[in-house]
């Protein structure tokens, strides 16, 4: 049995979703603060919080549990700004407790869900592993955290893991039976997507002064599809005995926020207000991934590289989601 941290949520539902097809058993465990009960449609529940080892308890009581992947977190880099506390207490305390149900069920293999926040402003593009992680906002510092964390109970008790360090992950299960319902949405795809489809007045473009070809920063987006089924290929590689790592997962392919509202005028069909927003603070000009370590060691690549696949399923989910 596999536990799933946050399995109600985006991505943890879409890897479920995978494993479940694969005839894998999972256990859900989520306290649904941004999940989705609508999203936990093939294993077990166990509705629990983090923060509440008597709840961490209970998911791993019954059945043996082979490993956890750990996508629980909260993730909106604004709101780390604001109130640090929150993070700090839910990602890395939370990440520590579930380290320490772990330890007292003989659970010893590990996925986490790492950001490629934890590069900040990198020295090179496209990113290698060997950038060294210098974060620039508090979601970020508690991914590295945690991933340091994870380094030293690696180098000290059996533990073993893996660090996935996602891009922008986008897009929907090609089934439409889930796909990305964030509240509030902070992420370009879905909020262009909302203001072709009019639930929004207009989409704003923070910064078209960065020294990017259009002046408008560059993102790496990977297709939800793709980042479930590099933790398929991560759980086999713990299961087979694999040693603890990091690895980036992205397309190696940038997209600016211009041609991203581009692709969705013209894959919608639909006109819409773009506006010029000031710069936000932290928002480097580009990241971009190099997947060259997903491809050696999980037998990774993207099989959604064409970003208008990408946008298309994310278009098809919101279709239906609002109709
Ligand atoms: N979406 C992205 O582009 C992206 C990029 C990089 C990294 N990540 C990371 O991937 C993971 C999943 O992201 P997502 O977009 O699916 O987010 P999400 O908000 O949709 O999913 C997170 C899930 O964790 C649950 N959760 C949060 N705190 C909890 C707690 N204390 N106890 C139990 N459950 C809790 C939520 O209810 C939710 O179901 C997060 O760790 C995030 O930091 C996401």
């Amino acid at each position: 049995m596999i536990l799933i941290t946050g399995g109600a949520g985006y991505i943890g539902s879409h890897t479920h979703k995978l494993l479940a097809s694969q005839g894998r058993h999972c256990r859900i465990f989520d306290n649904f603060s941004t999940g989705h009960k609508d999203f936990v449609k093939w294993g077990e529940l166990v509705e629990g919080d983090l923060l509440n080892p008597a709840d961490l308890n209970r998911a791993f009581v019954g059945g043996q549990i082979e490993a956890v992947i750990h996508f629980a977190a909260k993730a909106y880099v604004g709101e780390s700004m604001e109130n640090p506390a929150k993070y700090y207490q839910n990602n890395v305390t939370g990440t520590l407790n579930l380290l320490t149900a772990m330890q007292a069920h003989g659970v010893d293999k590990i996925l986490f869900s790492s950001t490629c926040a934890v590069y900040g402003v990198p020295n090179q593009v496209p990113i290698t592993e060997s950038e060294v992680p210098r974060p620039i906002n508090v979601y970020g510092r508690t991914k590295r955290m945690i991933e340091q964390i994870l380094e030293d109970y690696s180098d000290a008790y059996r533990l073993k893991y893996t660090a996935l360090r996602y891009f922008n992950a986008a897009g929907a299960d090609l089934d439409l039976e889930i796909g990305e319902r964030h509240q509030p949405e902070t992420h370009a795809i879905p909020l262009a997507i909302e203001a072709a489809m009019g639930l929004r007045p207009s989409f704003t473009i923070f910064g078209q002064d960065y020294p990017t070809p259009d002046g408008t920063c560059i993102r790496d987006y990977i297709h939800v599809a793709d980042l479930a089924r590099a933790h398929q290929l991560a759980l086999d590689r713990l299961l087979a005995g694999g040693d603890s790592l990091k690895v980036n997962l992205g397309c190696n392919q940038g997209l600016s926020v211009l041609e991203l509202v581009q692709q969705v005028k013209e894959l919608s069909g639909r006109d819409f207000k773009v506006v010029q927003g000031q710069r936000r603070p932290g928002d480097p000009a580009e990241l971009c991934a190099d997947n060259q370590m997903a491809s050696q060691e999980l037998g990774w690549k993207p099989q959604f590289e064409d970003p208008r696949s990408i946008i298309k399923s994310a278009w098809d989910w919101h279709q239906k989601e609002n109709h």
